[in-house]
């Protein structure tokens, strides 16, 4: 039985990893989430065939197994009218939550395999380990979602002596790691020092900041687990936690390097405390509708830059049709895409494919930057930080040193957004005053679909 286990875990593993690999391209993303997602679901079952196997005879074996399976219902429903109920933008929040509660899955069992086991001491500092790094991602990321969900202050906050505090609890965490090797009763404290660790983490970063810590967290979910699997002896956890950890630290790194940021900038930075300035009383060019219409119809190139905004009003299908049109009166169409555009990583990815924006269309920064200069128009929609020139001229800006997207160099930069809003990063932005920058004022889906009407009647 335990051969027939581990065959169908090793076949678990080997779809976890093809999965992984599937969704590194957009065409076939949808089915390697699937795949992985039926890897863990034959992970579970064949999970439940062995402890029928190996524990039915235990006392209150089918009380156990009644609560387990109310346990999967309750969390299947939450997490499956969630997923269908969040708004995209809202996604990280989710992916938050869902990887604190994988954090505190993972601490719960590196806890309860120091009370219980009575393995030899190398695995059970593994799953001392796993209860601190589990513990920290679990409270670490519900800081993040509150932050993120606005429910509590999503600047950052920070106070004298808060990194001394840190390395206290770490150092603590350590001595009680220590200390539960040998007698149980200490990993009840164990516990709690790097819950009050992930929260205190969490509190300097800010808002903009936070889809890089989450994905910090969730490499260290991955690691918990892994290290679990080592305790427990499940092959399982040790691959997947294992997968996890590691594209999880890539993730951080590449989004970090997009920011142009370290991490221990991001960690301890307190970027976006002070934020943005005084209000300008510079004025943005406000140009109609009719006249952009004319300008993109008559144009050779337009190059669209999608932001946060593009998402947030739902303008995708919009923006398709803008492209569709724009084409049959033979414009090149093109799309720039910054790496952090929107709110996680692939954002406008994902929206633009939702709209079957063919894949050919986007264009990464590196490729596009050097062709705004050819283009007659630049139509920026919804984005603002991603193309903020004080990333290059102001080197007291909180985002100087990222690339940008240099819409700028474009013979004309339109750009649609609904007022004087600022980006993420919560800094004014010197493009929309240019000479020749003109502004269409507006929520992106009503002003991108006048446009489409506009061009229309051309
Ligand atoms: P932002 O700089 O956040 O700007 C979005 C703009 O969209 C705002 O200025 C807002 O102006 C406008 N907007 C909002 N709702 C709109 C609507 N319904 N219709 C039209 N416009 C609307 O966006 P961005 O340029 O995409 O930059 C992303 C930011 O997030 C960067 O600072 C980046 O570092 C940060 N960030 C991203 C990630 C990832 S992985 N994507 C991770 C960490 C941080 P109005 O209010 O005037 O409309």
């Amino acid at each position: 039985m335990i051969h027939f286990t581990t065959a169908i875990y090793f076949i678990a593993v080997l779809m976890f990893i093809f999965g992984i690999k599937m969704m590194s391209s957009p065409r076939t993303a949808r089915n390697g989430n699937l795949l992985a997602g039926l890897g863990m679901l034959l992970a579970i079952l064949i999970t439940f065939v062995y402890i029928y196997f190996f524990h039915s005879s235990e006392p209150n074996f089918y009380m156990k197994l009644g609560i387990m399976i109310l346990m999967i219902v309750i969390g299947s429903v939450i997490g499956w009218i969630s997923a269908r109920k969040v708004p995209l933008t809202d996604m990280p929040q989710m992916v938050a939550l869902f990887n604190g509660m994988g954090g505190g899955a993972a601490g719960v069992i590196g806890y309860l395999d120091l009370l219980h086991s009575h393995g030899n001491v190398a695995l059970k500092i593994l799953a001392a380990l796993a209860v601190i790094i589990g513990s920290v991602s679990f409270s670490g990321s519900i800081g993040a979602f509150l932050k993120l969900q606005r429910w509590i202050n999503d600047r950052p906050i920070t106070f004298p002596g808060q990194q001394i505090i840190n390395f206290l609890l770490l150092l603590g965490s350590l001595i009680f790691a220590y200390l539960s090797l040998t007698q149980p009763m200490y990993a009840n404290i164990l516990v709690l020092l790097p819950l009050l660790l992930g929260i205190l983490m969490t509190l300097p970063i800010g808002g903009a900041d936070m889809p890089v810590v989450i994905s910090l967290f969730n490499a260290m979910t991955g690691l918990a687990v892994a290290f679990d699997g080592f305790a427990i002896q499940n092959y399982t956890l040790i691959v997947s936690g294992t997968i996890v950890g590691a594209s999880g630290t890539l993730l951080t790194f590449l989004m970090a390097k997009a920011m142009n940021r370290s991490l221990t900038n991001i960690l301890f930075g307190a970027v976006g405390k002070i934020v943005g300035g005084e209000e300008t009383q510079k004025v943005m060019k406000e140009m109609s509708i009719e006249d952009a219409a004319a300008t993109l119809a008559y144009a050779d190139k337009v190059i669209i830059v999608p932001g946060f905004g593009l998402a947030a009003a739902q303008a995708q299908h919009k923006v398709k049709e803008l492209m569709d049109e724009l084409e049959s009166r033979g414009v090149e169409v093109k799309f720039a895409i910054h790496p952090v555009a929107g709110r996680m990583p692939g954002h406008m990815n994902v929206l633009l494919a939702e709209a079957d924006i063919p894949y050919d269309r986007l264009y990464d920064l590196e490729e596009i930057n050097e062709e705004f200069s050819t283009a007659d128009v630049a139509l920026v929609v919804g984005a603002n930080d991603v193309v903020n020139p004080a990333a290059e001229r102001d080197s007291n800006s909180p985002i100087y040193g990222m690339p940008i997207l240099k819409a700028y160099n474009a013979k004309n930069v339109f750009v649609i957004k609904r007022g004087r809003g600022r980006g993420f990063a919560g800094i004014d932005n010197e493009l929309f005053y240019m000479d020749h920058t003109f502004m269409l004022f507006g929520d992106a889906k009503d002003v991108i679909g006048k446009l489409v009407q506009a061009i229309k009647k051309l």
